[in-house]
């Protein structure tokens, strides 16, 4: 399973990132980039560049593979449990 870190360019997100890759874990990242910064995600992570509120695109995303929801954002996500799981710090 893939963790999908929602905001993972920004501050926190990236460091989760960091660590989720050092861990060897399969990571992808959703950013606007409203705030973060593309440099900052590591290249071994997959990057969705888009808006976790636009539903068309984010269903895109989880069309791709299953994802664990993880990220500063991922609050979002506990409720609908269609898409996987959501773990996070909201
Ligand atoms: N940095 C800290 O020490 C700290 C401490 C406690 C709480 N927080 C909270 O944690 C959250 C994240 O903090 P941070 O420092 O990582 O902030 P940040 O701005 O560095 O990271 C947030 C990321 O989310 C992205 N983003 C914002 N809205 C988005 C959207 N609609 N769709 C997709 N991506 C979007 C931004 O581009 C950015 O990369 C904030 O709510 C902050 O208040 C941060």
């Amino acid at each position: 399973m893939t963790v999908l870190v929602l905001g993972g360019a920004g501050y926190i997100g990236s460091h989760m990132v960091d660590r989720l890759v050092d861990q060897q874990t399969d990571v992808a990242v959703v950013d606007n980039l409203v705030k973060g910064h593309r440099a900052a995600v590591r290249p071994e992570a997959r990057f969705y560049e888009g808006d976790v509120r636009d539903k068309e695109f984010m269903r895109s995303v989880f069309k791709k593979r299953k994802h664990r929801c993880s990220g500063p954002l991922c609050g979002l996500f506990y409720r609908t449990g269609k898409y996987g799981e959501a773990t996070g710090l909201l």
